[in-house]
């Protein structure tokens, strides 16, 4: 069985990458707790401890932009064991989510199919697909390079940093109007495209603006390769690649959700592993942590630290993402190197991790585990659009509590006995 065991509130900085909500001291002047972003670094301290496998109902905190699917306090499931590996982690968490969705009358069948975070953005444009319906992206590069036009051919020329995706979308031109396929245009520029060109397959071959500018031995590589049929609209983004990943798979989500195309099935529960993180992403020039700096490397042995996988998983079920976990380091010496990497000095480890990298060195055994986000579970189990509206007392987008109108301002006392001015 897994114990039960509650780790603080009152604790410090979690690096799970929001910003940390402060706690002053009064004991203590001009020093704050920070409220948990996750119980990450006492699971890991749990199981150094001894402690083989727990589970925890965790409160966790994390002051960052609100979306539908997010608030600022909200509730995980986390678990954690130490002598397991990837797959051992991933059957506890498909037997726990069989047991909550049984408790609630739906029946789901695992193992779950997975998909590799490259894939995953190559075909989907996202980590978290939502593949309750088809909609594939399609790498057209090759054949666009080939064209009479220097805006593709230009882009075609970088093809490790940029990309150029079709996305078929079958019947589309027999419901579509010409202003509609307008809206999708304006919908993709939103997100950074620079335009949005179509192809649309017609009883007497391809149709488009663009057709000219290719060979017909090329046409007949793209409706061959995209398996086109009379009906059929092809989406075309091109550019740098995070940025077409980006729009084309909001895209495929908005053409999917679109009252016309309804390919969305509203009763299925569509879940998927993704697997195979990158363990860096490289975002102006900082090397971040993917998931978070207690991940374990796959490789190390790769010239480009954005080659080096981890191994972490994600659980996205309907295209949101339920929860994460991984198979942590171990070995002090693996972390500390991780955190060089992560341009985390060798002062700076110390200050904030120091009392982690002190129980690795006890002999820590192999571990790992993952988190489940209660909120979102009961959000997506209910059906429901936003996680408020499963949650008592839920906080606003801005983040305060309607009714009891917190955060407010206080006292000039407590402010003084906790040695802050307002500026
Ligand atoms: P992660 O940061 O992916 O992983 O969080 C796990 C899950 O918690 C939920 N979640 C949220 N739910 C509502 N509002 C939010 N602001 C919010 N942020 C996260 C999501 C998410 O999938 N320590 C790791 C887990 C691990 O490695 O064991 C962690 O916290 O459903």
């Amino acid at each position: 069985g897994f114990l039960e065991v509650e780790t603080p509130i009152l604790t410090k900085s979690t690096p799970e990458g929001a910003r940390d909500y402060l706690v002053p001291s009064r004991v203590h002047s001009g020093e704050f707790y920070a409220l948990p972003q996750s119980p990450q670094l006492f699971k890991q301290l749990l199981m150094v401890g001894g402690f083989d496998r727990y589970f925890q109902i965790a409160k966790c905190f994390r002051d960052e932009d609100l979306r539908a699917d997010r608030q600022p306090e909200f509730t995980q499931i986390d678990v954690e064991m130490s002598f397991c590996d990837q797959e051992d982690v991933m059957l506890i968490a498909e037997k726990l989510l069989v047991a909550m969705f049984g408790a609630c009358g739906v029946e789901i069948k695992p193992p779950f199919n997975r998909i590799a975070y490259r894939d995953a953005m190559e075909w989907y444009g996202s980590d978290k697909p939502d593949l309750r319906y088809d909609l594939k992206m399609v790498d057209v590069i090759d054949i666009f390079e080939r064209c009479d036009n220097e805006i593709f051919t230009n882009i075609a020329k970088q093809p490790h940093k940029n990309r150029i995706k079709a996305l078929k979308v079958p019947g589309a031109d027999l419901v579509f109007s010409k202003r509609e396929m307008k809206t999708f245009e304006d919908f993709v520029r939103q997100f950074g495209a620079q335009g949005l060109g179509y192809f649309q397959m017609k009883e007497d071959g391809l149709k488009g603006p663009l057709i000219k500018f290719f060979t017909d031995a090329d046409i007949a590589l793209l409706v061959e390769r995209l398996g086109l049929e009379v009906g059929d609209v092809v989406f075309f983004g091109a550019g740098d690649k995070k940025t077409v990943w980006d729009y084309m798979g909001r895209l495929r989500i908005f053409i999917a959700e679109h009252e016309k195309m309804n390919l969305v099935d509203k009763d299925a529960y569509e879940f998927v592993w993704v697997v195979d993180f990158p363990m860096f992403e490289v975002e102006e020039g900082r090397v971040k942590a993917l998931h978070h700096p207690f991940t374990q490397p796959k490789d190390t042995d790769k010239d480009d630290v954005e080659e080096i996988d981890s191994i972490a998983y994600d659980i996205v079920l309907n295209g949101t993402e339920l929860g994460g976990g991984s198979i942590r380091i171990h070995k002090e010496e693996m972390q500390e190197e991780i955190f060089k990497l992560l341009g985390i000095g060798e002062e700076e480890a110390r200050e904030k991790f120091g009392f982690l990298l002190d129980a690795l060195k006890f002999g820590a055994p192999p571990h790992g585990g993952f988190a489940i986000g209660f909120d979102r579970l009961m959000m997506l189990l209910s059906k429901k659009s936003s996680i408020r509206d499963v949650i008592a007392f839920p906080k606003t987008q801005k983040a305060s509590c309607i009714l009891t109108k917190a955060p407010s301002e206080v006292d000039a006392m407590q402010l003084r006995d906790l040695h802050i001015k307002i500026r």
